[in-house]
């Protein structure tokens, strides 16, 4: 496809989300157009689908569960994500089907197999070109969620799961990575929010360069790494605005 597919993902209070707007912003600074979107959520009928999913006072049953999330990345494939990368967007989103391998296969205890053939449903075979899994301790990752959610009533329905889910979840998605290492790229969230995000830049921008949805304003001599423009692109016809 002619544009460019990049998830993000990681245990809740890993930063992804943090990072996913720092990069947006700073391909947008380049005069990039950026589709930035996520799971779930990422269409209406997907923002629906995620507060039924996430409500904390909602009993979800772990079937239901695996379901919605499919329903939810159903419509977000072919109603966004598809004709986005039709028309050669560079898409970020904050989530995909990595998510549900790790939450409701390992987290949930569905097996790989059923997880994988409903992926495989719900996506149509749509495989991100590079996801970054953003890693961190359950520890220091739930004191995140924990400081995120005080003044709030309720937290998320599965931020407030127990220590031993999430364990299970970050050992999947890390487990995933080294199944795919060409698609994956391991990124340590343990040090200061910049950090991070100068690291984040370093895997992105030759990975963009490479396929040509960044082009270097100057010849590639050495210290030129920072200056790049994306070209910018019409907007896809018939596409869903991302909520
Ligand atoms: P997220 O948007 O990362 O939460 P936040 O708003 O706190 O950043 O994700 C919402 C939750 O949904 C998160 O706990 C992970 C879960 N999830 C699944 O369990 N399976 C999935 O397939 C997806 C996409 C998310």
């Amino acid at each position: 496809m002619a544009g460019t597919f990049i998830t993000f993902e990681g245990i809740d209070g890993s930063g992804k989300s943090t990072q996913l707007r720092l990069l947006a912003n700073f391909l947008r600074s380049e005069g990039g157009e950026v589709l930035v979107t996520r799971e779930p959520g990422g269409t209406s009928v997907g923002l629906r689908l995620r507060a039924a999913l996430l409500d904390a006072l909602e009993q979800v049953d772990p079937l239901t569960e695996l379901l919605v999330f499919a329903a939810d990345r159903a419509q977000h494939v072919r109603r966004v994500l598809r004709p986005a990368l039709e028309a050669g967007q560079t898409v970020l989103s904050d989530r995909y089907a990595d998510a549900t391998k790790a939450y409701q296969g390992a987290g949930r205890g569905f097996s790989a197999e059923l997880v994988s053939e409903i992926v495989q449903l719900a996506t149509e075979g749509l495989t991100p070109d590079l996801t970054l899994l953003f890693d961190l301790s359950v520890t220091e990752s739930s004191a995140r969620t924990r400081r995120r959610s005080e003044g709030k009533q309720t937290g998320d329905r599965l931020d407030s799961e127990d220590a031993g889910f999430h364990t299970r979840v970050r050992e999947a998605y890390l487990s995933l990575a080294a199944r795919e290492p060409e698609r994956f790229r391991v990124v340590t969230t343990n040090g200061s929010v910049d950090e991070t995000h100068e690291r984040v830049k370093k895997i992105v921008v030759p990975f963009l360069e490479a396929r040509g949805q960044i082009v270097s304003r100057e010849p590639a001599t050495a210290g030129s790494r920072d200056t790049h423009r994306v070209p910018q692109r019409e907007s896809p016809a018939g596409l869903e605005e991302p909520p």
